[in-house]
Protein backbone atom coordinates (compact mmCIF):
# COMPACT_ATOMS: atom_id res chain seq x y z
CA UNK A 1 0.00 0.00 0.00
CA UNK A 2 1.31 3.36 -0.97
CA UNK A 3 1.86 6.41 1.65
CA UNK A 4 -1.26 7.92 -0.51
CA UNK A 5 -3.74 5.11 0.14
CA UNK A 6 -2.66 5.04 3.74
CA UNK A 7 -3.92 9.03 4.08
CA UNK A 8 -6.84 8.20 1.88
CA UNK A 9 -7.78 5.36 4.34
CA UNK A 10 -7.39 7.34 7.37
CA UNK A 11 -9.23 10.32 5.30
CA UNK A 12 -12.29 7.73 4.93
CA UNK A 13 -11.85 6.43 8.50
CA UNK A 14 -12.38 9.90 9.93
CA UNK A 15 -15.15 11.03 7.73
CA UNK A 16 -17.45 8.01 8.28
CA UNK A 17 -16.98 8.65 11.65
CA UNK A 18 -17.44 12.21 11.55
CA UNK A 19 -20.73 11.12 9.18
CA UNK A 20 -22.15 8.71 11.42
CA UNK A 21 -21.99 11.81 14.21
CA UNK A 22 -23.56 14.43 11.55
CA UNK A 23 -26.55 11.80 11.58
CA UNK A 24 -26.75 11.31 15.36
CA UNK A 25 -27.35 14.98 16.07
CA UNK A 26 -29.80 15.60 12.82
CA UNK A 27 -33.22 16.72 13.64
CA UNK A 28 -32.02 16.46 17.26
CA UNK A 29 -30.10 20.60 17.83
CA UNK A 30 -32.84 21.79 19.80
CA UNK A 31 -30.93 24.88 20.86
CA UNK A 32 -27.79 23.92 19.89
CA UNK A 33 -27.22 26.15 17.08
CA UNK A 34 -25.58 29.56 17.08
CA UNK A 35 -24.25 32.76 15.03
CA UNK A 36 -20.54 33.16 14.85
CA UNK A 37 -21.00 36.34 14.50
CA UNK A 38 -22.38 37.37 11.00
CA UNK A 39 -25.66 36.83 10.31
CA UNK A 40 -26.75 33.84 8.77
CA UNK A 41 -23.36 32.16 9.97
CA UNK A 42 -24.30 29.08 12.07
CA UNK A 43 -22.55 26.81 14.25
CA UNK A 44 -24.19 23.68 16.09
CA UNK A 45 -23.08 21.16 18.36
CA UNK A 46 -22.72 18.82 15.11
CA UNK A 47 -19.62 20.86 13.36
CA UNK A 48 -17.72 20.75 16.73
CA UNK A 49 -18.59 17.14 17.80
CA UNK A 50 -18.12 16.28 13.91
CA UNK A 51 -14.35 17.92 14.11
CA UNK A 52 -13.51 16.89 17.72
CA UNK A 53 -13.71 12.88 16.20
CA UNK A 54 -11.65 13.79 12.95
CA UNK A 55 -9.16 16.17 14.78
CA UNK A 56 -8.94 12.45 17.30
CA UNK A 57 -8.27 9.95 14.47
CA UNK A 58 -6.01 12.62 12.14
CA UNK A 59 -3.91 13.55 15.39
CA UNK A 60 -3.24 9.66 16.62
CA UNK A 61 -2.28 8.52 13.04
CA UNK A 62 -0.86 11.85 11.95
CA UNK A 63 0.69 13.45 14.68
CA UNK A 64 3.62 15.13 12.72
CA UNK A 65 0.76 16.56 10.45
CA UNK A 66 -0.37 19.86 10.64
CA UNK A 67 -4.41 20.98 9.99
CA UNK A 68 -6.74 23.58 9.46
CA UNK A 69 -9.81 23.27 10.24
CA UNK A 70 -13.15 25.06 10.19
CA UNK A 71 -13.78 25.51 13.58
CA UNK A 72 -10.48 24.92 15.36
CA UNK A 73 -8.47 27.43 12.85
CA UNK A 74 -4.56 26.65 12.69
CA UNK A 75 -3.02 23.40 14.45
CA UNK A 76 0.61 22.54 14.35
CA UNK A 77 3.28 24.70 12.04
CA UNK A 78 1.63 26.39 8.81
CA UNK A 79 4.90 25.46 7.31
CA UNK A 80 4.54 21.76 7.67
CA UNK A 81 4.90 19.44 4.00
CA UNK A 82 0.93 17.78 5.06
CA UNK A 83 -1.59 20.10 5.76
CA UNK A 84 -4.79 18.58 6.61
CA UNK A 85 -7.94 20.98 5.12
CA UNK A 86 -11.06 19.72 7.23
CA UNK A 87 -14.81 21.35 6.56
CA UNK A 88 -16.40 19.00 9.65
CA UNK A 89 -19.89 19.48 8.62
CA UNK A 90 -20.21 21.51 4.99
CA UNK A 91 -23.33 22.90 4.64
CA UNK A 92 -24.12 24.10 8.05
CA UNK A 93 -27.48 26.08 7.25
CA UNK A 94 -28.56 23.10 5.22
CA UNK A 95 -28.06 20.75 8.35
CA UNK A 96 -29.85 22.79 11.15
CA UNK A 97 -33.11 23.26 9.24
CA UNK A 98 -32.64 19.15 7.81
CA UNK A 99 -32.29 20.03 4.04
CA UNK A 100 -30.59 17.57 2.65
CA UNK A 101 -27.58 18.90 1.26
CA UNK A 102 -24.49 18.47 3.60
CA UNK A 103 -21.03 16.88 3.80
CA UNK A 104 -17.70 16.09 5.56
CA UNK A 105 -14.78 17.32 3.77
CA UNK A 106 -11.68 15.88 4.63
CA UNK A 107 -8.63 17.50 2.03
CA UNK A 108 -5.03 16.93 2.34
CA UNK A 109 -2.21 19.29 1.35
CA UNK A 110 1.25 17.98 0.26
CA UNK A 111 3.41 21.46 0.24
CA UNK A 112 0.23 23.15 -1.05
CA UNK A 113 -1.46 21.20 -3.39
CA UNK A 114 -4.23 18.95 -2.83
CA UNK A 115 -3.24 15.39 -3.15
CA UNK A 116 -6.03 13.17 -1.31
CA UNK A 117 -9.98 14.28 -0.49
CA UNK A 118 -12.74 12.55 0.87
CA UNK A 119 -16.35 13.96 0.91
CA UNK A 120 -19.23 11.96 2.82
CA UNK A 121 -22.54 12.73 2.18
CA UNK A 122 -24.06 10.64 5.37
CA UNK A 123 -27.62 11.21 4.98
CA UNK A 124 -27.85 10.21 1.33
CA UNK A 125 -24.79 7.59 2.57
CA UNK A 126 -22.49 8.43 -0.63
CA UNK A 127 -19.13 8.67 -0.11
CA UNK A 128 -16.43 10.01 -2.84
CA UNK A 129 -12.64 9.79 -2.11
CA UNK A 130 -9.46 10.53 -4.63
CA UNK A 131 -6.04 10.49 -4.31
CA UNK A 132 -3.70 11.68 -6.98
CA UNK A 133 -2.99 9.79 -9.63
CA UNK A 134 -5.47 7.16 -7.74
CA UNK A 135 -8.90 8.20 -9.41
CA UNK A 136 -12.12 9.34 -8.45
CA UNK A 137 -14.84 7.12 -7.24
CA UNK A 138 -18.16 7.48 -5.24
CA UNK A 139 -18.53 4.25 -3.41
CA UNK A 140 -16.24 2.59 -4.40
CA UNK A 141 -16.56 2.53 -8.21
CA UNK A 142 -15.25 5.02 -10.13
CA UNK A 143 -16.51 8.34 -11.76
CA UNK A 144 -15.69 11.17 -14.42
CA UNK A 145 -17.00 14.31 -15.41
CA UNK A 146 -19.76 14.74 -18.13
CA UNK A 147 -19.02 15.89 -21.83
CA UNK A 148 -21.86 18.77 -22.20
CA UNK A 149 -19.60 21.12 -24.36
CA UNK A 150 -22.07 24.02 -24.60
CA UNK A 151 -22.81 26.33 -21.84
CA UNK A 152 -26.53 26.60 -23.38
CA UNK A 153 -26.85 22.53 -22.61
CA UNK A 154 -25.34 23.00 -19.32
CA UNK A 155 -26.12 22.78 -15.86
CA UNK A 156 -24.31 24.41 -13.03
CA UNK A 157 -23.91 24.62 -9.45
CA UNK A 158 -22.97 28.22 -7.38
CA UNK A 159 -23.15 29.57 -3.79
CA UNK A 160 -22.86 32.59 -1.80
CA UNK A 161 -20.35 33.30 0.92
CA UNK A 162 -21.46 35.00 4.01
CA UNK A 163 -20.14 38.24 4.08
CA UNK A 164 -22.74 38.90 0.85
CA UNK A 165 -24.38 41.13 2.75
CA UNK A 166 -21.69 44.04 2.91
CA UNK A 167 -20.37 43.80 -0.80
CA UNK A 168 -21.33 44.41 -4.35
CA UNK A 169 -19.16 41.56 -5.21
CA UNK A 170 -21.52 39.32 -3.98
CA UNK A 171 -22.20 36.65 -6.97
CA UNK A 172 -25.56 38.00 -7.54
CA UNK A 173 -24.68 39.64 -11.22
CA UNK A 174 -22.88 35.59 -11.99
CA UNK A 175 -25.80 34.02 -11.13
CA UNK A 176 -27.83 36.12 -13.28
CA UNK A 177 -25.73 35.99 -15.94
CA UNK A 178 -25.34 32.86 -15.73
CA UNK A 179 -28.83 31.29 -15.43
CA UNK A 180 -30.05 32.85 -18.95
CA UNK A 181 -27.15 31.44 -20.99
CA UNK A 182 -27.63 27.96 -19.42
CA UNK A 183 -30.00 25.17 -18.72
CA UNK A 184 -30.22 26.25 -15.14
CA UNK A 185 -28.02 27.60 -12.26
CA UNK A 186 -28.44 25.63 -8.73
CA UNK A 187 -27.26 26.70 -5.36
CA UNK A 188 -26.99 23.44 -3.18
CA UNK A 189 -25.45 25.29 0.50
CA UNK A 190 -22.15 22.95 0.68
CA UNK A 191 -19.62 23.68 -1.65
CA UNK A 192 -17.82 20.42 -1.39
CA UNK A 193 -21.17 18.35 -2.39
CA UNK A 194 -21.01 21.29 -5.77
CA UNK A 195 -17.15 19.99 -6.32
CA UNK A 196 -18.18 15.93 -6.25
CA UNK A 197 -21.46 16.81 -8.10
CA UNK A 198 -19.10 18.19 -10.99
CA UNK A 199 -16.79 15.33 -10.81
CA UNK A 200 -19.44 12.69 -11.11
CA UNK A 201 -21.01 14.34 -13.88
CA UNK A 202 -24.22 15.95 -12.17
CA UNK A 203 -23.56 19.35 -12.80
CA UNK A 204 -21.32 20.34 -15.36
CA UNK A 205 -19.22 23.53 -13.93
CA UNK A 206 -19.44 25.07 -10.28
CA UNK A 207 -18.02 28.76 -9.73
CA UNK A 208 -17.72 30.59 -6.25
CA UNK A 209 -15.95 33.18 -4.19
CA UNK A 210 -15.38 33.89 -0.78
CA UNK A 211 -14.49 30.00 0.08
CA UNK A 212 -12.00 28.77 2.32
CA UNK A 213 -9.14 25.76 1.80
CA UNK A 214 -11.46 23.25 3.85
CA UNK A 215 -14.03 24.35 1.65
CA UNK A 216 -12.49 22.89 -1.51
CA UNK A 217 -9.07 21.07 -0.97
CA UNK A 218 -10.72 17.32 -1.31
CA UNK A 219 -13.52 18.61 -3.96
CA UNK A 220 -9.91 20.02 -6.02
CA UNK A 221 -8.32 17.04 -5.97
CA UNK A 222 -11.70 14.48 -6.49
CA UNK A 223 -12.16 16.58 -9.92
CA UNK A 224 -9.25 16.46 -11.24
CA UNK A 225 -9.26 12.83 -10.59
CA UNK A 226 -12.55 13.00 -12.14
CA UNK A 227 -11.11 14.54 -15.49
CA UNK A 228 -12.41 18.13 -14.75
CA UNK A 229 -10.54 21.48 -14.26
CA UNK A 230 -10.06 23.84 -11.84
CA UNK A 231 -8.56 27.72 -12.51
CA UNK A 232 -9.21 30.89 -10.89
CA UNK A 233 -12.09 33.00 -13.07
CA UNK A 234 -9.74 34.19 -15.36
CA UNK A 235 -8.06 30.11 -16.07
CA UNK A 236 -4.83 31.06 -14.21
CA UNK A 237 -3.62 28.68 -11.66
CA UNK A 238 -5.61 28.24 -8.87
CA UNK A 239 -4.52 29.92 -5.82
CA UNK A 240 -6.37 27.86 -2.56
CA UNK A 241 -6.04 30.73 -0.69
CA UNK A 242 -7.89 32.91 -2.89
CA UNK A 243 -10.96 31.80 -2.09
CA UNK A 244 -12.38 32.43 -5.95
CA UNK A 245 -12.39 29.21 -8.03
CA UNK A 246 -13.74 28.17 -11.20
CA UNK A 247 -14.29 23.96 -11.59
CA UNK A 248 -15.80 22.46 -14.56
CA UNK A 249 -15.87 19.58 -16.44
CA UNK A 250 -13.01 21.26 -18.49
CA UNK A 251 -14.77 21.22 -22.14
CA UNK A 252 -16.58 23.86 -20.55
CA UNK A 253 -13.56 25.89 -18.59
CA UNK A 254 -12.79 28.39 -21.32
CA UNK A 255 -16.09 29.11 -22.24
CA UNK A 256 -17.37 29.82 -18.49
CA UNK A 257 -14.11 31.39 -17.57
CA UNK A 258 -14.93 34.35 -20.56
CA UNK A 259 -18.26 34.77 -19.18
CA UNK A 260 -17.33 35.67 -15.89
CA UNK A 261 -14.86 37.51 -17.16
CA UNK A 262 -17.47 39.97 -18.54
CA UNK A 263 -20.30 40.05 -16.51
CA UNK A 264 -22.70 42.55 -16.94
CA UNK A 265 -24.13 44.74 -14.16
CA UNK A 266 -27.59 43.78 -12.06
CA UNK A 267 -28.90 47.23 -13.30
CA UNK A 268 -28.36 45.33 -16.82
CA UNK A 269 -31.73 43.43 -16.10
CA UNK A 270 -33.85 46.12 -14.82
C1 LIG B 1 -20.56 27.01 3.27
C2 LIG B 1 -21.10 26.13 2.19
C3 LIG B 1 -21.83 26.95 1.14
C4 LIG B 1 -20.95 28.04 0.58
C5 LIG B 1 -20.36 28.89 1.68
C6 LIG B 1 -19.62 28.00 2.68
P1 LIG B 1 -20.38 25.88 5.72
O1 LIG B 1 -19.85 26.22 4.21
O2 LIG B 1 -20.08 25.41 1.55
O3 LIG B 1 -22.25 26.17 0.05
O4 LIG B 1 -21.74 28.82 -0.29
O5 LIG B 1 -19.46 29.79 1.10
O6 LIG B 1 -19.07 28.80 3.69
O7 LIG B 1 -20.28 27.14 6.52
O8 LIG B 1 -21.75 25.34 5.62
O9 LIG B 1 -19.36 24.89 6.14
CA1 LIG C 1 -17.90 24.90 4.29
CA1 LIG D 1 -18.49 23.91 7.92
CA1 LIG E 1 -19.42 27.37 8.58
Amino acid sequence: MTQLQIFLDIATEAALAAGAVLQGYLGKLEDAITEKGRPGDLVTAADKASEAIILEILHRHFPQHSILAEESGQLGNQDNEYLWAIDPLDGTTNYAHQYPAFAVSIGLLINGVPQVGVIYDPFHHELFRAGAGLGATRDRRPIKVSETAQLSKSLLVSGFAYDRRDTSDNNYAEFCHLTHLTQGVRRSGSASLDLAYVACGRVDGYWERGLSPWDIAAGIILLQEAGGQVSAYDGTPLKIESGRLLATNGYLHNSLSQELMQVPPLSAWK
